[in-house]
Protein backbone atom coordinates (compact mmCIF):
# COMPACT_ATOMS: atom_id res chain seq x y z
CA UNK A 1 0.00 0.00 0.00
CA UNK A 2 1.53 3.15 -0.62
CA UNK A 3 2.53 5.48 2.25
CA UNK A 4 -0.37 8.42 0.55
CA UNK A 5 -3.25 6.15 0.46
CA UNK A 6 -2.01 4.67 4.44
CA UNK A 7 -1.73 8.15 5.75
CA UNK A 8 -4.83 8.93 4.48
CA UNK A 9 -7.19 5.86 5.54
CA UNK A 10 -4.80 6.43 9.39
CA UNK A 11 -5.56 10.59 9.45
CA UNK A 12 -9.23 9.13 8.41
CA UNK A 13 -9.80 6.03 11.49
CA UNK A 14 -8.15 8.45 13.70
CA UNK A 15 -10.68 10.96 13.33
CA UNK A 16 -13.48 8.63 13.85
CA UNK A 17 -11.83 6.79 16.70
CA UNK A 18 -11.29 10.31 17.97
CA UNK A 19 -15.16 11.51 17.07
CA UNK A 20 -16.90 8.39 17.57
CA UNK A 21 -18.06 9.69 21.23
CA UNK A 22 -19.32 12.50 20.61
CA UNK A 23 -21.99 11.08 18.02
CA UNK A 24 -25.98 11.09 19.62
CA UNK A 25 -28.74 8.37 19.89
CA UNK A 26 -28.83 6.00 17.16
CA UNK A 27 -30.90 3.28 15.68
CA UNK A 28 -30.63 -0.43 17.01
CA UNK A 29 -30.89 -1.93 14.09
CA UNK A 30 -30.55 -0.30 11.16
CA UNK A 31 -27.01 0.54 9.72
CA UNK A 32 -25.77 4.12 9.55
CA UNK A 33 -21.75 5.10 9.61
CA UNK A 34 -19.85 5.31 12.52
CA UNK A 35 -19.45 9.38 12.52
CA UNK A 36 -20.28 11.54 9.08
CA UNK A 37 -22.29 11.24 6.42
CA UNK A 38 -23.52 7.92 4.36
CA UNK A 39 -25.10 7.31 0.81
CA UNK A 40 -25.05 4.00 -0.81
CA UNK A 41 -23.84 0.98 -0.14
CA UNK A 42 -21.40 -0.73 -1.78
CA UNK A 43 -19.72 -4.11 -1.99
CA UNK A 44 -22.53 -6.19 -0.07
CA UNK A 45 -20.58 -9.85 0.28
CA UNK A 46 -20.64 -12.43 2.27
CA UNK A 47 -16.92 -13.52 2.65
CA UNK A 48 -15.06 -15.19 5.48
CA UNK A 49 -18.04 -16.28 7.22
CA UNK A 50 -19.02 -12.58 8.04
CA UNK A 51 -21.67 -10.30 5.81
CA UNK A 52 -20.17 -7.33 4.41
CA UNK A 53 -21.43 -4.22 3.63
CA UNK A 54 -19.15 -1.09 2.88
CA UNK A 55 -21.18 2.51 2.11
CA UNK A 56 -19.95 6.13 0.90
CA UNK A 57 -18.67 8.02 3.41
CA UNK A 58 -17.51 10.75 4.36
CA UNK A 59 -16.31 10.58 7.85
CA UNK A 60 -15.29 14.33 8.17
CA UNK A 61 -18.58 16.14 8.38
CA UNK A 62 -22.16 15.06 7.99
CA UNK A 63 -22.44 16.24 4.42
CA UNK A 64 -21.47 14.71 1.30
CA UNK A 65 -17.46 15.49 0.53
CA UNK A 66 -14.57 13.64 -0.89
CA UNK A 67 -15.61 10.44 -0.49
CA UNK A 68 -14.74 7.14 1.10
CA UNK A 69 -16.12 3.57 1.76
CA UNK A 70 -16.64 3.34 5.25
CA UNK A 71 -17.01 -0.55 6.33
CA UNK A 72 -19.29 -2.73 8.66
CA UNK A 73 -19.85 -6.51 9.23
CA UNK A 74 -22.17 -8.49 10.91
CA UNK A 75 -23.34 -12.35 11.36
CA UNK A 76 -26.69 -12.25 10.71
CA UNK A 77 -27.44 -8.77 8.66
CA UNK A 78 -29.08 -7.20 11.80
CA UNK A 79 -25.70 -6.21 14.16
CA UNK A 80 -23.19 -4.75 12.50
CA UNK A 81 -19.50 -4.31 13.53
CA UNK A 82 -17.53 -1.01 11.93
CA UNK A 83 -14.68 -1.48 10.49
CA UNK A 84 -11.77 0.14 9.35
CA UNK A 85 -11.95 2.65 6.77
CA UNK A 86 -11.79 0.58 3.53
CA UNK A 87 -11.20 2.56 0.42
CA UNK A 88 -10.00 6.53 0.54
CA UNK A 89 -9.66 8.92 -2.29
CA UNK A 90 -5.25 9.30 -2.43
CA UNK A 91 -5.10 8.73 -6.35
CA UNK A 92 -5.53 10.93 -9.01
CA UNK A 93 -8.55 8.81 -10.81
CA UNK A 94 -10.27 9.03 -7.83
CA UNK A 95 -8.92 12.01 -5.36
CA UNK A 96 -12.18 13.50 -5.09
CA UNK A 97 -14.25 9.88 -4.54
CA UNK A 98 -13.85 6.48 -4.64
CA UNK A 99 -17.82 6.12 -5.90
CA UNK A 100 -20.42 3.33 -5.41
CA UNK A 101 -19.50 -0.39 -6.51
CA UNK A 102 -19.57 -3.65 -5.53
CA UNK A 103 -17.72 -7.04 -4.73
CA UNK A 104 -17.02 -10.31 -5.46
CA UNK A 105 -15.44 -12.84 -4.06
CA UNK A 106 -12.37 -14.31 -6.31
CA UNK A 107 -9.34 -16.80 -5.45
CA UNK A 108 -10.00 -16.22 -1.75
CA UNK A 109 -9.96 -12.33 -2.12
CA UNK A 110 -13.00 -9.73 -1.55
CA UNK A 111 -12.51 -7.64 -5.33
CA UNK A 112 -13.90 -4.29 -5.32
CA UNK A 113 -14.64 -2.49 -8.48
CA UNK A 114 -15.51 1.00 -7.76
CA UNK A 115 -15.73 4.35 -9.76
CA UNK A 116 -12.89 7.02 -9.37
CA UNK A 117 -14.40 10.68 -9.43
CA UNK A 118 -12.17 13.09 -9.98
CA UNK A 119 -13.15 16.88 -9.71
CA UNK A 120 -10.16 19.27 -10.72
CA UNK A 121 -12.43 22.45 -11.08
CA UNK A 122 -15.40 22.50 -8.21
CA UNK A 123 -17.09 24.99 -10.44
CA UNK A 124 -16.85 23.41 -13.67
CA UNK A 125 -18.23 19.92 -13.60
CA UNK A 126 -17.70 18.94 -17.68
CA UNK A 127 -13.58 18.73 -16.35
CA UNK A 128 -14.23 15.86 -13.76
CA UNK A 129 -14.10 11.91 -15.02
CA UNK A 130 -15.59 9.15 -13.81
CA UNK A 131 -13.17 5.41 -14.22
CA UNK A 132 -13.56 2.44 -13.61
CA UNK A 133 -10.83 0.84 -10.49
CA UNK A 134 -10.36 -2.26 -8.75
CA UNK A 135 -9.07 -2.63 -5.50
CA UNK A 136 -8.41 -6.14 -3.63
CA UNK A 137 -8.47 -7.30 -0.29
CA UNK A 138 -8.46 -9.69 2.61
CA UNK A 139 -11.71 -8.35 4.21
CA UNK A 140 -9.68 -5.55 6.03
CA UNK A 141 -7.47 -4.20 4.02
CA UNK A 142 -7.18 -3.07 0.30
CA UNK A 143 -5.06 -2.30 -2.25
CA UNK A 144 -5.65 -0.60 -5.69
CA UNK A 145 -4.49 -1.87 -9.05
CA UNK A 146 -1.00 -0.49 -9.75
CA UNK A 147 -2.67 -0.36 -13.48
CA UNK A 148 -6.17 1.34 -12.63
CA UNK A 149 -8.17 2.81 -13.72
CA UNK A 150 -8.76 -0.40 -15.72
CA UNK A 151 -11.63 1.12 -17.54
CA UNK A 152 -11.78 4.65 -18.93
CA UNK A 153 -12.64 7.26 -22.06
CA UNK A 154 -10.26 4.42 -23.81
CA UNK A 155 -12.74 2.06 -23.74
CA UNK A 156 -16.04 3.95 -23.84
CA UNK A 157 -18.08 3.71 -27.47
CA UNK A 158 -18.83 6.95 -28.96
CA UNK A 159 -21.74 8.81 -27.92
CA UNK A 160 -21.03 8.11 -24.07
CA UNK A 161 -20.33 10.70 -21.34
CA UNK A 162 -17.23 10.39 -19.44
CA UNK A 163 -18.21 12.49 -16.75
CA UNK A 164 -21.50 10.37 -16.34
CA UNK A 165 -20.03 6.93 -15.78
CA UNK A 166 -20.53 5.05 -12.60
CA UNK A 167 -21.27 2.44 -9.91
CA UNK A 168 -19.94 -0.95 -12.00
CA UNK A 169 -21.74 -4.18 -10.71
CA UNK A 170 -18.84 -6.70 -10.90
CA UNK A 171 -20.22 -10.76 -11.77
CA UNK A 172 -18.09 -13.90 -12.71
CA UNK A 173 -20.20 -16.29 -15.13
CA UNK A 174 -18.56 -19.32 -16.33
CA UNK A 175 -14.95 -17.83 -15.84
CA UNK A 176 -15.56 -14.80 -17.18
CA UNK A 177 -15.97 -11.32 -15.13
CA UNK A 178 -18.78 -8.80 -16.33
CA UNK A 179 -19.42 -5.53 -15.50
CA UNK A 180 -22.95 -3.66 -15.91
CA UNK A 181 -22.18 0.44 -15.33
CA UNK A 182 -24.35 3.57 -15.65
CA UNK A 183 -23.36 6.14 -18.02
CA UNK A 184 -25.29 8.74 -19.49
CA UNK A 185 -25.44 8.95 -23.43
CA UNK A 186 -25.21 11.84 -25.68
CA UNK A 187 -29.24 12.50 -25.87
CA UNK A 188 -28.89 12.91 -22.13
CA UNK A 189 -30.57 9.38 -20.98
CA UNK A 190 -28.87 7.09 -19.18
CA UNK A 191 -28.17 3.49 -20.23
CA UNK A 192 -25.75 0.10 -19.42
CA UNK A 193 -23.03 -0.50 -20.59
CA UNK A 194 -21.60 -3.95 -20.30
CA UNK A 195 -17.79 -5.05 -20.37
CA UNK A 196 -15.77 -8.02 -20.36
CA UNK A 197 -12.58 -9.31 -19.12
CA UNK A 198 -10.84 -12.20 -18.27
CA UNK A 199 -8.55 -10.96 -16.05
CA UNK A 200 -9.82 -7.90 -14.44
CA UNK A 201 -7.20 -5.76 -15.82
CA UNK A 202 -8.13 -5.17 -19.44
CA UNK A 203 -12.02 -4.77 -20.12
CA UNK A 204 -13.61 -5.34 -23.10
CA UNK A 205 -16.67 -3.35 -24.03
CA UNK A 206 -19.89 -5.75 -24.96
CA UNK A 207 -22.58 -3.78 -25.76
CA UNK A 208 -25.26 -1.04 -24.13
CA UNK A 209 -27.62 -3.80 -22.01
CA UNK A 210 -30.37 -1.23 -21.87
CA UNK A 211 -30.53 2.33 -22.72
CA UNK A 212 -33.64 5.07 -21.02
CA UNK A 213 -36.01 5.60 -23.95
CA UNK A 214 -37.44 8.82 -21.85
CA UNK A 215 -39.95 7.13 -19.99
CA UNK A 216 -37.62 6.32 -16.79
CA UNK A 217 -36.14 10.16 -15.71
CA UNK A 218 -32.82 10.79 -17.12
CA UNK A 219 -29.46 9.09 -16.16
CA UNK A 220 -29.77 6.01 -14.57
CA UNK A 221 -27.29 5.04 -10.93
CA UNK A 222 -26.08 1.99 -9.23
CA UNK A 223 -27.70 -1.29 -11.88
CA UNK A 224 -27.16 -4.62 -10.39
CA UNK A 225 -28.21 -7.45 -11.96
CA UNK A 226 -29.18 -10.98 -10.55
CA UNK A 227 -31.20 -14.07 -10.63
CA UNK A 228 -34.11 -15.41 -8.74
CA UNK A 229 -34.92 -18.86 -9.48
CA UNK A 230 -35.03 -18.92 -13.35
CA UNK A 231 -35.91 -15.05 -13.66
CA UNK A 232 -33.19 -12.21 -14.37
CA UNK A 233 -33.74 -9.28 -12.09
CA UNK A 234 -32.34 -6.01 -13.23
CA UNK A 235 -32.42 -3.04 -10.98
CA UNK A 236 -31.76 0.75 -11.55
CA UNK A 237 -31.57 4.00 -9.78
CA UNK A 238 -33.11 6.77 -12.34
CA UNK A 239 -32.71 10.30 -11.65
CA UNK A 240 -35.09 13.48 -12.32
CA UNK A 241 -38.40 11.45 -12.88
CA UNK A 242 -41.50 12.27 -13.46
CA UNK A 243 -44.53 10.93 -11.48
CA UNK A 244 -46.83 8.77 -13.34
CA UNK A 245 -50.03 7.41 -10.91
CA UNK A 246 -48.76 5.94 -8.11
CA UNK A 247 -44.96 5.36 -9.30
CA UNK A 248 -41.75 7.43 -9.48
CA UNK A 249 -43.45 10.11 -6.37
CA UNK A 250 -39.54 11.28 -5.77
CA UNK A 251 -37.13 13.08 -8.06
CA UNK A 252 -34.80 10.04 -7.64
CA UNK A 253 -36.30 6.66 -7.59
CA UNK A 254 -35.95 2.99 -7.94
CA UNK A 255 -36.88 0.57 -10.34
CA UNK A 256 -36.61 -3.04 -11.18
CA UNK A 257 -36.65 -5.35 -14.32
CA UNK A 258 -38.19 -8.92 -14.25
CA UNK A 259 -36.63 -10.62 -17.35
CA UNK A 260 -33.90 -12.61 -19.50
CA UNK A 261 -30.78 -12.20 -20.06
CA UNK A 262 -28.78 -14.35 -22.53
CA UNK A 263 -24.97 -14.96 -22.37
CA UNK A 264 -24.58 -15.51 -25.87
CA UNK A 265 -26.63 -12.79 -27.43
CA UNK A 266 -26.10 -10.55 -24.50
CA UNK A 267 -29.56 -9.36 -24.61
CA UNK A 268 -31.59 -8.54 -21.85
CA UNK A 269 -35.53 -8.35 -22.41
CA UNK A 270 -38.21 -7.77 -19.97
CA UNK A 271 -41.84 -8.48 -19.53
CA UNK A 272 -42.19 -6.73 -16.37
CA UNK A 273 -40.84 -3.83 -14.22
CA UNK A 274 -42.17 -1.22 -11.91
CA UNK A 275 -40.56 0.81 -8.84
CA UNK A 276 -39.02 -0.99 -6.04
CA UNK A 277 -39.87 0.86 -3.21
CA UNK A 278 -43.13 3.12 -2.88
CA UNK A 279 -42.02 5.14 -0.25
CA UNK A 280 -40.20 8.83 0.31
CA UNK A 281 -36.45 8.02 0.84
CA UNK A 282 -34.79 4.89 -0.97
CA UNK A 283 -32.06 4.45 -3.57
CA UNK A 284 -29.36 2.62 -4.56
CA UNK A 285 -30.19 -0.59 -3.59
CA UNK A 286 -27.51 -3.75 -3.71
CA UNK A 287 -28.01 -7.25 -3.24
CA UNK A 288 -26.20 -10.46 -2.13
CA UNK A 289 -27.02 -14.44 -2.60
CA UNK A 290 -27.19 -15.82 0.99
CA UNK A 291 -25.28 -19.33 1.38
CA UNK A 292 -28.98 -20.59 1.51
CA UNK A 293 -29.88 -19.27 -1.86
CA UNK A 294 -31.52 -15.72 -0.56
CA UNK A 295 -31.43 -12.68 -2.45
CA UNK A 296 -31.26 -9.62 0.07
CA UNK A 297 -31.54 -6.34 -1.18
CA UNK A 298 -30.32 -2.99 1.16
CA UNK A 299 -30.77 0.41 0.27
CA UNK A 300 -29.45 3.85 1.05
CA UNK A 301 -33.02 4.68 3.29
CA UNK A 302 -32.27 8.18 1.85
CA UNK A 303 -32.40 10.20 -1.74
CA UNK A 304 -30.50 13.15 -3.41
CA UNK A 305 -33.31 16.04 -3.57
CA UNK A 306 -35.87 16.24 -1.16
CA UNK A 307 -35.03 13.66 1.33
CA UNK A 308 -34.67 14.84 4.99
CA UNK A 309 -30.89 14.78 6.08
CA UNK A 310 -31.08 15.02 9.71
CA UNK A 311 -27.92 16.19 11.22
CA UNK A 312 -28.09 16.86 14.64
CA UNK A 313 -26.56 13.79 16.35
CA UNK A 314 -23.10 14.03 14.63
CA UNK A 315 -24.38 11.46 11.50
CA UNK A 316 -26.46 11.33 8.88
CA UNK A 317 -27.60 8.42 6.75
CA UNK A 318 -28.82 5.30 7.67
CA UNK A 319 -29.39 1.81 5.53
CA UNK A 320 -33.14 0.33 5.42
CA UNK A 321 -33.18 -3.15 6.77
CA UNK A 322 -31.81 -5.74 4.64
CA UNK A 323 -34.99 -7.27 2.21
CA UNK A 324 -35.28 -10.75 1.18
CA UNK A 325 -36.41 -10.98 -2.27
CA UNK A 326 -39.02 -12.90 -4.30
CA UNK A 327 -41.15 -13.18 -6.98
CA UNK A 328 -44.37 -13.77 -7.16
CA UNK A 329 -47.22 -13.36 -9.76
CA UNK A 330 -44.19 -11.32 -11.69
CA UNK A 331 -43.57 -8.97 -9.12
CA UNK A 332 -40.69 -8.25 -6.65
CA UNK A 333 -42.03 -8.80 -3.06
CA UNK A 334 -39.98 -7.62 -0.42
CA UNK A 335 -40.20 -8.52 3.66
CA UNK A 336 -37.46 -7.70 6.43
CA UNK A 337 -34.58 -10.71 6.92
CA UNK A 338 -35.84 -13.27 8.71
CA UNK A 339 -32.80 -12.79 11.26
CA UNK A 340 -34.87 -9.93 12.86
CA UNK A 341 -36.95 -12.35 14.14
CA UNK A 342 -34.54 -13.15 16.88
CA UNK A 343 -34.18 -9.61 18.18
CA UNK A 344 -37.71 -9.74 18.85
CA UNK A 345 -38.41 -9.90 22.86
CA UNK A 346 -41.51 -8.69 25.03
CA UNK A 347 -44.62 -9.55 22.69
CA UNK A 348 -47.92 -7.93 23.10
CA UNK A 349 -50.99 -9.73 21.45
CA UNK A 350 -54.30 -8.42 20.20
CA UNK A 351 -56.59 -10.61 18.78
CA UNK A 352 -59.48 -9.04 17.03
CA UNK A 353 -59.09 -5.81 18.99
CA UNK A 354 -62.40 -3.47 17.49
CA UNK A 355 -60.78 -0.33 17.18
CA UNK A 356 -63.98 2.50 16.75
CA UNK A 357 -63.18 5.89 17.33
CA UNK A 358 -60.03 6.73 18.59
CA UNK A 359 -57.90 3.73 20.54
CA UNK A 360 -55.01 3.79 22.33
CA UNK A 361 -54.00 -0.41 23.23
CA UNK A 362 -51.85 -1.36 26.45
CA UNK A 363 -48.72 -1.63 25.95
CA UNK A 364 -48.48 -0.78 22.19
CA UNK A 365 -46.18 2.77 22.28
CA UNK A 366 -42.46 2.77 21.36
CA UNK A 367 -40.14 3.91 19.03
CA UNK A 368 -38.23 1.03 18.17
CA UNK A 369 -40.33 -2.01 17.34
CA UNK A 370 -41.58 -4.72 15.20
CA UNK A 371 -45.27 -4.25 14.52
CA UNK A 372 -47.66 -6.91 12.44
CA UNK A 373 -51.22 -5.66 11.62
CA UNK A 374 -54.08 -7.92 10.21
CA UNK A 375 -57.11 -5.17 9.22
CA UNK A 376 -60.03 -6.09 8.47
CA UNK A 377 -62.93 -3.52 8.13
CA UNK A 378 -66.46 -4.22 8.99
CA UNK A 379 -68.38 -0.87 8.53
CA UNK A 380 -65.41 2.08 8.53
CA UNK A 381 -64.76 4.24 5.59
CA UNK A 382 -61.11 4.96 6.87
CA UNK A 383 -58.61 3.46 9.58
CA UNK A 384 -55.57 5.20 10.99
CA UNK A 385 -52.47 4.73 13.15
CA UNK A 386 -50.47 7.40 14.55
CA UNK A 387 -46.78 6.94 15.30
CA UNK A 388 -44.17 9.22 17.35
CA UNK A 389 -47.10 11.18 18.99
CA UNK A 390 -45.76 13.52 21.61
CA UNK A 391 -48.78 15.65 21.80
CA UNK A 392 -47.82 18.19 19.13
CA UNK A 393 -46.51 16.08 16.40
CA UNK A 394 -47.01 12.44 14.53
CA UNK A 395 -47.02 10.20 11.34
CA UNK A 396 -49.54 8.78 10.34
CA UNK A 397 -50.18 5.30 8.22
CA UNK A 398 -54.14 5.71 6.66
CA UNK A 399 -55.98 3.09 5.10
CA UNK A 400 -59.34 4.69 2.86
CA UNK A 401 -61.72 1.57 2.53
CA UNK A 402 -63.39 3.53 -0.40
CA UNK A 403 -60.23 4.51 -2.44
CA UNK A 404 -58.43 1.69 -1.75
CA UNK A 405 -55.64 3.42 -0.87
CA UNK A 406 -52.89 3.62 1.86
CA UNK A 407 -51.51 6.75 2.85
CA UNK A 408 -48.57 7.19 4.83
CA UNK A 409 -47.85 11.01 6.14
CA UNK A 410 -45.40 13.21 8.10
CA UNK A 411 -47.24 16.30 7.30
CA UNK A 412 -48.21 16.73 11.26
CA UNK A 413 -44.66 15.91 12.05
CA UNK A 414 -42.07 18.39 13.40
CA UNK A 415 -39.57 17.52 11.08
CA UNK A 416 -40.93 17.70 7.29
CA UNK A 417 -39.04 17.15 4.10
CA UNK A 418 -40.42 19.13 0.88
CA UNK A 419 -42.57 15.97 -0.07
CA UNK A 420 -44.05 14.45 3.41
CA UNK A 421 -46.57 11.91 1.65
CA UNK A 422 -47.42 8.89 -0.37
CA UNK A 423 -49.93 7.00 -1.75
CA UNK A 424 -50.31 3.31 -2.66
CA UNK A 425 -53.62 2.42 -4.13
CA UNK A 426 -54.24 -1.54 -3.23
CA UNK A 427 -56.83 -3.58 -5.59
CA UNK A 428 -58.68 -4.24 -2.21
CA UNK A 429 -58.64 -3.25 1.51
CA UNK A 430 -61.15 -4.67 3.13
CA UNK A 431 -58.38 -6.90 4.68
CA UNK A 432 -55.04 -6.29 4.68
CA UNK A 433 -51.48 -7.06 6.44
CA UNK A 434 -48.70 -4.50 7.71
CA UNK A 435 -45.70 -4.89 8.94
CA UNK A 436 -43.96 -1.77 10.27
CA UNK A 437 -40.59 -1.32 11.44
CA UNK A 438 -39.94 1.87 13.36
CA UNK A 439 -36.32 2.14 14.85
CA UNK A 440 -36.25 6.06 15.64
CA UNK A 441 -35.68 7.52 12.54
CA UNK A 442 -36.60 4.97 10.26
CA UNK A 443 -39.95 3.77 9.05
CA UNK A 444 -40.94 0.79 7.10
CA UNK A 445 -44.02 0.04 6.02
CA UNK A 446 -44.56 -3.54 4.41
CA UNK A 447 -47.87 -4.36 3.06
CA UNK A 448 -49.59 -7.62 2.66
CA UNK A 449 -46.15 -9.92 3.13
CA UNK A 450 -44.05 -7.62 1.23
CA UNK A 451 -46.00 -6.91 -2.50
CA UNK A 452 -45.42 -2.61 -1.83
CA UNK A 453 -42.33 -2.20 0.43
CA UNK A 454 -42.07 1.57 1.54
CA UNK A 455 -39.72 3.35 3.64
CA UNK A 456 -39.44 7.04 4.89
CA UNK A 457 -37.34 8.96 7.62
CA UNK A 458 -39.46 10.08 10.48
CA UNK A 459 -37.04 12.56 12.68
CA UNK A 460 -39.07 13.09 16.05
CA UNK A 461 -37.99 13.68 19.39
CA UNK A 462 -36.95 10.98 21.12
CA UNK A 463 -39.58 11.20 24.04
CA UNK A 464 -42.16 11.08 21.34
CA UNK A 465 -43.48 7.32 21.46
CA UNK A 466 -47.64 7.02 21.65
CA UNK A 467 -49.52 5.50 18.79
CA UNK A 468 -53.12 5.92 18.60
CA UNK A 469 -55.63 3.72 16.40
CA UNK A 470 -58.21 5.65 14.69
CA UNK A 471 -61.13 4.96 12.67
CA UNK A 472 -65.15 6.16 11.98
CA UNK A 473 -66.58 3.16 12.50
CA UNK A 474 -65.65 -0.44 13.32
CA UNK A 475 -62.49 -2.39 12.42
CA UNK A 476 -61.33 -5.80 13.30
CA UNK A 477 -57.34 -5.24 14.41
CA UNK A 478 -54.89 -7.99 15.10
CA UNK A 479 -52.01 -6.06 16.70
CA UNK A 480 -48.72 -8.13 17.77
CA UNK A 481 -45.85 -5.89 18.66
CA UNK A 482 -42.50 -6.57 19.53
CA UNK A 483 -39.43 -4.27 20.86
CA UNK A 484 -36.49 -4.63 19.25
CA UNK A 485 -33.53 -4.69 21.47
CA UNK A 486 -29.76 -4.85 20.80
CA UNK A 487 -28.00 -8.06 21.70
C1 LIG B 1 -25.85 7.34 -6.08
C2 LIG B 1 -24.56 8.03 -6.41
C3 LIG B 1 -23.72 7.18 -7.32
C4 LIG B 1 -22.33 7.63 -7.01
C5 LIG B 1 -22.41 7.91 -5.55
C6 LIG B 1 -21.52 9.02 -5.07
O1 LIG B 1 -26.44 7.79 -4.91
O2 LIG B 1 -24.82 9.28 -6.99
O3 LIG B 1 -24.08 7.26 -8.66
O4 LIG B 1 -21.38 6.65 -7.31
O5 LIG B 1 -23.75 8.23 -5.27
O6 LIG B 1 -21.48 9.02 -3.68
Amino acid sequence: MSEKLKDTLNNANKYVADNRLKVGIKPTFHLTGEIGWINDPNGFSFYKNKYHLFYQHNPYDVQFGDIYWGHATSDDMVSWKYEDIALAPDKEYDINGCFSGTAIVDNEKLVIMYTGFCNPDKDDISKSTQVQCIAVGDGKYFEKFENNPVIDKSNLPENCSEIDFRDPKIWVNDGVYYSLIANRASDGLGQLLLYKSTNLSEWEFVCVLLKNNGDFGKMWECPDLFMIEDKYVLIISPQEVVAKGDMFQNEHGTMYFIGDFNYDTFEFTYSDFNEIDFGLEFYAPQTLKTDDGRTILVAWCQSWGETIHHKVNGYSGIMTIPRELTIKNNKLYQYPVRELNDYRSNEVIYTNAIINGTEKLENVNGNIFDMELNIKNVDASFFEVRFLEDGESYVNIKVDFELNTVTFSRENNKFKGKNNTRTIHLKNTESIKMRILLDLYTFELFINDGEYATSYSVYAEDTAKDITFISDDKVKCDVSKWDISKR
